[in-house]
């Protein structure tokens, strides 16, 4: 027989991780919400073009990592897995004319993303990620008001010592200048760059910036920095996304190398960092403003911002904080009975009991009575639904597992007596 296993890169979600990530997303609807995002979906897939242009051809994401989607037929479109939701985000904001609606248009998605990288711990081929995107401001106040967006919901997950590296990475105007002095820098060093890097400094220098090739960290350190090369819009724009973070008190860094790994930037680049874990691989979260997106993608000039945080990496920084893993709850009641054999009574209580709401388990093995009742202890399920005799006069007994307490209910009252209990214990 042949063993099958998940694809690598890929993990199951059991149910206890699944419950720790349900979490984080709940976290990230009730913040959305608060801060006025609206929840939407985007497809699993996409034409590939929206990622060529959208994120740029040479960079890692789209040359190296792209999960693209065999062609059914010859001529049928090229499609690929969505490596990120922003480029898909402003796809459906091009194609549904969301430039009519009162701007600014503050969209969320939350779901699975699709990688095809090495896999390695907190690096994954299909990662979840909670993005927002704010698309028809230009900032700087609602730079700040995403950025502190992010970092509270580190804090309301319980990630301790969260910070902000920020940089500005320019625009259309001052950062032509800044290219040619990166490309002229790392053209005089040309013959120690690596061979992919070596061809990427000709079509997309500033990508060689943010290599993972180990024998760039010496050369990419001593390289020209964009905050020295700022126009002054940019560079006033900057000043004031920083003076909102200090008036909200969220804590940042200016990392003056940060310009992150997807083309679409322009002036306001972050990452989230726990801190004494600012490696390239564990960045928590990223976003950054891409005025020219909107344009690229095939709509009219619209400026815009956002994030994406990596759900699994805050899932692992929890784990190694000690955070305890989310529990789930026992259910409220099980319904047992005197019968072993009369699966078909407790079936209809238990069913009674959940169309009212109530989470409640049935015990279909035909086992004694004190079997099923140890087992229900053993679950730390708080009540007991016994079914005997007295069910001809439309009674059961109720037991309260925790307090070792049992009398006598009507049957037509147990679902009100159990809401009742439910209600007193924040059961179900
Ligand atoms: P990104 O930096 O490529 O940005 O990804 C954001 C976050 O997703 C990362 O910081 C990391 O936590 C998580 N992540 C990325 N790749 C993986 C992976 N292979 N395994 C596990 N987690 C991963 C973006 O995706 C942009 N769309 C962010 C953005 C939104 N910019 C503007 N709007």
């Amino acid at each position: 027989m042949p063993s099958y296993r998940a694809p690598r890169g890929t993990r199951d979600l059991l149910p206890e991780a699944r419950a720790g990530l349900s979490r984080l997303e709940a976290i990230a609807r009730s913040l959305a919400a608060r801060y006025g995002y609206r929840e939407m979906e985007i497809p699993l897939f996409e034409q590939t073009a929206v990622f060529e242009r959208g994120i740029g051809e040479a960079t890692d994401v789209v040359e190296k990592e792209l999960f693209r989607l065999a062609p059914r037929t010859e001529d049928s479109e090229a499609w690929a897995l969505r490596p990120e939701a922003t480029a898909g985000l402003v796809r459906a904001f091009v194609q549904h004319g969301m430039h009519t609606l009162p701007q600014p248009v503050k969209l969320t998605v939350v779901g699975p993303m699709f990688r095809y990288d090495r896999p390695q711990a907190g690096r994954y081929r299909q990662f979840w990620q909670w993005d927002a995107e704010v698309l028809g401001d230009q900032g700087p106040a609602v730079d700040a008001e995403l950025i502190e967006l992010g970092w509270r919901f580190y804090n309301e997950a319980g990630v301790s010592g969260v910070q902000v590296l920020l940089n500005s990475i320019g625009d259309a105007a001052c950062r032509p200048a800044y290219l040619e002095s990166l490309t002229e820098y790392f053209r005089a060093n040309a013959p120690v760059l690596p061979e992919l890097e070596r061809r990427r400094l000709e079509t997309n220098p500033l990508r060689l910036l943010d290599s993972k090739d180990p024998s760039m960290v010496a050369l990419i350190a001593a390289a020209p920095k964009i905050s020295e090369c700022l126009c002054a819009d940019c560079a006033a724009h900057f000043s004031a996304v920083k003076a909102h973070l200090d008036a909200l008190g969220v804590p940042y860094r200016v990392a003056p190398m940060l310009v992150r790994g997807l083309d679409y930037y322009t002036r306001t680049a972050f990452e989230y960092y726990r801190s004494g874990a600012e490696g390239q691989q564990q960045a928590l979260g990223g976003g950054g403003r891409y005025d020219g997106l909107v344009e690229l993608l095939g709509g009219r000039a619209t400026p815009g911002i956002g994030f994406a945080l990596g759900l699994d990496r805050v899932l692992l920084a929890l784990e190694e904080s000690g955070v305890e893993a989310v529990r789930e709850a026992p259910p409220l009641a099980v319904v047992t009975g005197a019968d072993p054999a009369d699966t078909v009574t407790r079936l209809r209580v238990a069913s009674l009991l959940r169309g009212e709401g109530l989470a409640v388990r049935v015990e279909l093995a035909p086992r004694k009575l004190s079997r099923q009742l140890e087992t229900a202890s053993k679950e730390h399920a708080h009540f007991a639904v016994i079914i005997g005799d007295e069910l001809a006069e439309g009674n059961v007994q109720l037991k309260d597992l925790e307090a070792g307490t049992q009398r006598l209910v009507p049957l037509s009252d147990l679902a009100r007596e159990l809401a009742r209990a439910a209600k007193s214990h924040h059961h179900g």
